[in-house]
């Protein structure tokens, strides 16, 4: 969920929900404001995106505090009763949550036998109704009281009818950002909304509450305590955050890839070879494994880092999804490195997942692309993507980014160790070029008829051998995810126990076959799906003629070394998602079911 307050000088309910359009893209289930006129607390909501709740607004009318938020349904339903902001018994209350309250239930029991009435399903309303109990004239004290009876995850943002010109806002485990304009004070769960008031951010942390009045903003811990948050200049201006020309923000964003990249080397290629100093103090030249932590497309970046790095050394890399990870019996030892892989630093299941292993003792290096986020002061070391802004919901960009920062990584590692060749040169030389590599494929590829034709299709099979396994499985992902097209993956080598027997002339093989070490394998896992009559779609390297006679469409990419395979294919396989996605007519910035940044279990 995005939730966005605003406190201060006048500004019009159309302005605030402006605002929340920005955090569309953390979920778009129902939308809701809420804000002082006439003297009472006025609350519109909607089932559905932001432009449905436009439809219900008065766009011109003023306020002078206000409070919006979009959502990912967790508890309750998407629908207008669950939609927030939520309200107590008397009306004077709104409030909008980001989280997952655990005691719901229990608190809500309580409540309703002490006469409340409560009408949504969520766990939200029960926080409003709990300030309601503990409001004795005091605002910040009530929530103060409140949360404190709270057990799970919340981002909230409370406002009271007979004050004005107070926002409260409080977290634990969920984002929540704040600044302060010349006239007024803004919070949000993370800066888009934000940079246009002000670049100087201070991003709360777990038991902060934050006291919001004026252009003024005060920050407590649980206890009433005063404390002091860093101030963060944050670098990314506004238009950075908006579509720029394109059609969508996720194409915007794939053709963005080759400064992204240049962003991510910035200061990290030396002469002596690659350079992270967020690693430094790490024992990397004694640790014998590392385990990976991650989700979603982050996953796959891991696993390419695996291969990378196993092929090259005798270190032990270990993956796993965050969701498995946190309830396994994770064994960790002084000679055992974590790294936690999150693009949105908030995903709930790699947050635990680092908590588990930091219980453990492990030392814990974050790679994330967002400044401030919690994975970054959970774990001991962050290495950051600079990918800049990803607002399309299936990541791109930052997918490139956290490949640029692994193959880093995982060159620093060899080097520290005194394990260099003439390939690692290569393959830094390689690095170092591929943001112009990047932008000479881009001036040529030209995918559309190829796609025009396949995005007819309702089954996909992507497959893929050693380092090029992890893009087929992020080129299902990436279809699946954005044009509802059933695609699955598997190491091509597994197609004959089982997959193959889905193969016939309307299930087309996409097979990820640059010209390295397995192409000949390749090639005949590419000629046992032909047998079956399937379509191939093969990418593979530029110059390799013969592979036109087995495959029906071929896409070619630049020479590369072999471990650099996945960072030149990705950007196709996202092209040719995007591409499907755009001509059926799906929004690939807004998948349905999808949230960006997923911040519940
Ligand atoms: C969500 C997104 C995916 C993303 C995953 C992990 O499911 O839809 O695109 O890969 O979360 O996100 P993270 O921010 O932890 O990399």
């Amino acid at each position: 969920c995005g939730i966005v307050g605003i406190v201060g000088t006048e500004f019009t309910v159309g302005e605030l929900i402006d605002d929340l359009q920005k955090l569309e893209y953390r979920g778009y289930d129902s939308a809701g404001v809420a804000f002082l006129s006439t003297e009472k607390v006025n609350i519109k909501k909607s089932i559905g995106r932001i432009s449905n709740l436009r439809k219900i607004v008065e766009p011109d009318l003023f306020s002078n505090i206000g409070i919006a938020h979009t959502r990912w349904a967790t508890h309750g339903a998407p629908n207008d009763i669950n939609a927030h902001p939520h309200s107590d018994c008397t009306g004077n209350i709104a409030i909008v949550h980001n989280g997952i309250i655990e005691n719901y239930a229990e608190l809500r029991e309580i409540l309703i036998k002490n006469g409340h009435t409560i009408k949504s399903d969520t766990d939200t309303e029960v926080i409003a109704h709990l300030i309601e109990e503990n409001y004795e004239g005091d605002l910040y004290s009530a929530v103060l009281k409140s949360v404190k009876k709270l057990k799970g995850a919340y981002a909230i943002a409370v406002m009271h009818k007979a004050h004005p010109e107070t926002l409260i806002a409080a977290r634990k485990g969920s984002p929540l950002v704040v600044g302060k304009a010349n006239d007024k004070t803004i919070l949000a769960s993370d800066i888009t909304p934000i940079i246009k008031y002000t670049k100087d951010v201070v991003f709360l942390e777990d038991g902060d509450i934050a006291i919001l009045k004026g252009n003024d903003i005060r920050i407590t811990d649980v206890n009433g305590n005063i404390v002091l948050r860093k101030t963060i200049h944050i670098t990314w201006d506004e238009s950075s955050a908006e579509k720029g020309g394109y059609k969508h923000f996720m194409i915007k964003e794939i053709y963005e890839e080759p400064e992204a990249i240049e962003s991510a080397l910035v200061g990290r290629i030396k002469l002596e070879g690659p350079f992270l100093k967020e690693i430094e103090e790490f024992n990397l030249e004694t640790i014998n494994k590392i385990k990976v932590v991650a989700c979603g497309t982050s996953y796959h970046a891991a696993l390419v880092f695996k291969y990378f790095l196993e092929k090259h050394i005798n270190i032990d890399v270990e993956v796993d999804v965050a969701s498995e990870f946190r309830y396994r019996n994770v064994y960790i030892d002084d000679n055992t490195a974590v790294i936690a892989i999150s693009q949105s630093g908030e995903t709930a299941d790699t947050l635990e997942s680092v908590r588990v292993v930091k219980r453990k003792g492990a030392k814990v290096i974050a790679i994330t692309n967002v400044v401030g986020s919690t994975i970054t002061r959970e774990s001991d070391a962050t290495i950051y993507m600079n990918a800049g802004p990803e607002i399309g919901v299936a990541a791109t960009k930052t997918y490139i980014n956290q490949l640029v920062v692994l193959y880093l990584l995982g060159m620093s590692i060899l080097k520290k160790r005194n394990v260099w060749s003439e390939n690692l040169e290569k393959d830094l030389n390689f690095l170092k070029n591929s943001p112009d590599i990047f932008r000479k494929m881009f001036e040529t590829i030209d995918l559309k008829e190829l796609i025009s034709y396949y995005k007819n299709f309702n089954h996909f099979m992507y497959i893929g051998r050693g380092i090029n396994y992890p893009t087929a499985l992020e080129g299902a992902l990436k279809l699946k995810e954005i044009s509802y097209i059933n695609a699955t993956a598997y190491p091509a080598g597994e197609l004959k126990h089982g997959p193959i027997a889905l193969l016939d002339p309307t299930f087309p093989v996409f097979a990820i076959a640059p010209k390295d070490s397995l192409y000949e394998k390749m090639k005949s896992n590419i000629e046992e799906s032909k047998a079956r009559k399937a379509r191939i779609i093969a990418i593979t390297t530029e110059g390799n003629k013969e592979i036109s006679s087995i495959a029906d469409d071929v896409i070619f990419v630049p020479e590369s070394p072999e471990d650099m395979y996945p960072l030149v294919i990705a950007p196709i396989i996202q092209i040719f998602a995007y591409f499907v996605a755009d001509m059926k007519g799906y929004d690939p910035d807004k998948p349905r079911n999808l949230a960006k940044s997923v911040t519940v279990e």
